[in-house]
């Protein structure tokens, strides 16, 4: 053998350096050593009961790979580029250790179905952390939501004022962004926890293979059904990174809210300053960085998915080296997606309102001028004459430089003889709201509701 590689028995010239350099893999996908020593486990305990290798040759394999994550968990083992990929140095490293057994780990394998193992076993890990983190931010979410089920502020449509909501409202459709991310990824998990294992290169293998007996020890809940997709499929890996930049797309929507709320001219919202970020040249500045830097981080969701959709655009069936690939874009929005959470989850509990100066800002812009059009509605108008007319009022109040509420009684029957003394009561903020007391309208009552029942969800997962 001219060349030192683990499939190196047909080739007479050594791989040129650059070559190794470039198709190396170790530096990154080391990260899932921990799955291909539990695949490994797997794959040896099966061949064994299935009569492939002997007992005696399993369990040397099996003592070797508890050797190695032992090196690998203390930071000794000694990993090599010349060994391309994590697969090969651990199985270099298992024949160093084992011997002769340690060469027969690969009988009925082949690196593209244990790469695949190792990825969905990642996934699936990656799926449990992300649902875990997504609760601890929607409980922090629902209990500042029932703190803040009174307090009022300005619902927006086209950023301008629309009509009062209540903070816990606002804050409750944050959530139920979240709850159907969370959903998401249990939906996603389904398909993440099949086993490619056992298929071999691409067709399947000749030997008398257990493939759902692999499958049931790595925790799957069944396998592959056909040898060529099971080895070439990264829709697992596509469909999690799309649930991923979905999720951060909704975090980037919540931190731009924030990044608003904080500034000087809306402070409806002090981020607290564990949570902000001083400037070095301006001495007054306390700036909002944790959100601008998630909504800053969506962007990289956003690029990984797009990265794994062309990815797999052109390739045939089945392995193509091009999936080697499909590791840094995963690894990446894991990561950025935990620490997203993890960081919004430890200052939504610091966050505090200013529900004096929300209050003031709901006050202006009309913000009641639907309350009075559906007034004249139960006073017998047709809603479209009633908008026409509540219109009318609004130019009024506007022209003098008054808010609805500041017009007198005689000025609004000028508008609509229906008007009686009791529209002072549905065109306050709090007639407004509480009068939304239906499910999913804004009222405390319903916010109160709602928190509970959000709760509860949380609870029974
Ligand atoms: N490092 C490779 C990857 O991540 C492992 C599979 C290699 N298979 C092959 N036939 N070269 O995809």
């Amino acid at each position: 053998m001219a060349t030192d590689k683990l499939w190196g028995g047909r080739f007479s010239g050594r791989t040129d350096t650059t070559v190794e350099a470039f198709t190396a893999s170790e530096h990154f996908d080391r990260r899932l050593a921990e799955y291909d020593i539990a695949g490994s486990r797997a794959h040896a305990l099966m061949l064994k009961s299935c009569g492939i290798i002997s007992e005696a040759d399993c369990n040397t394999i099996i003592d070797g790979l508890e050797t190695i994550s032992q090196e690998i968990a203390d930071d000794r083992f000694v990993w090599s580029a010349a060994l391309e990929d994590v697969h090969m140095n651990i199985e270099a490293r298992l024949t160093e250790i084992a011997g002769e057994p340690g060469k027969k780990l690969h009988t009925a394998r082949s690196r593209n179905d244990q790469v695949a193992t190792d990825m969905r076993l990642f996934t699936r890990d990656a799926i449990d952390q992300l649902q875990a983190d997504l609760t601890a931010l929607q409980y922090a979410l629902v209990d500042l939501a029932e703190a803040e089920a009174d307090s009022v502020m300005p619902g927006m449509t086209h950023m301008q004022s629309a009509q009062p909501v209540t903070c816990g409202h606002h804050l409750l459709a944050w959530n139920a962004m979240l709850e159907r991310d969370w959903q998401r990824f249990g939906d996603c998990r389904k398909r993440v926890n099949l086993s490619p294992l056992g298929v071999a290169a691409l067709a399947g293998t000749g030997f008398p293979v257990d493939r759902n007996m692999t499958a049931a020890t790595l925790g799957f809940e069944g396998v592959c059904s056909n040898s060529l997709d099971a080895v070439s499929d990264r829709d697992f890996i596509l469909e999690f990174c799309g649930a991923v930049a979905l999720m951060m797309v909704h975090l980037s929507r919540m931190a731009e809210e924030l990044v608003l709320w904080a500034s000087q001219h809306f402070g409806f919202v002090d981020l607290g300053d564990p949570f902000c970020t001083g400037s070095s040249i301006m001495p007054q500045k306390k700036n909002p960085d944790v959100a601008e830097l998630v909504r800053g981080r969506s962007g990289r969701a956003v690029g990984n998915l797009t990265a794994l959709l062309v990815l797999m655009k052109g390739q045939p069936l089945a392995y193509n080296r091009d999936n080697q690939e499909d590791k840094q874009p995963l690894f990446d929005s894991f990561d950025n997606a935990h620490a997203c959470l993890g960081v919004l989850a430890a200052m939504v509990p610091n966050m505090i309102f200013d529900r004096e100066r929300m209050r003031n800002a709901a006050s202006r812009g009309h913000a009641t001028a639907t309350d009075l059009a559906d007034y004249l509605v139960r006073g017998g108008l047709a809603f479209r004459d009633a908008h026409e007319l509540v219109g009318t009022a609004v130019h009024l109040a506007e022209s003098s430089g008054r808010e609805l509420d500041a017009l007198s009684l005689e000025e609004l029957r000028g508008v609509s003889d229906r008007i009686n003394e009791d529209v002072f009561e549905i065109l306050t903020l709090e007639g407004s709201l509480h009068s939304r007391n239906h499910i999913g309208g804004t009222a405390p009552d319903q916010v109160r509701l709602a928190a509970a029942q959000a709760r509860q969800v949380l609870a029974e997962r």
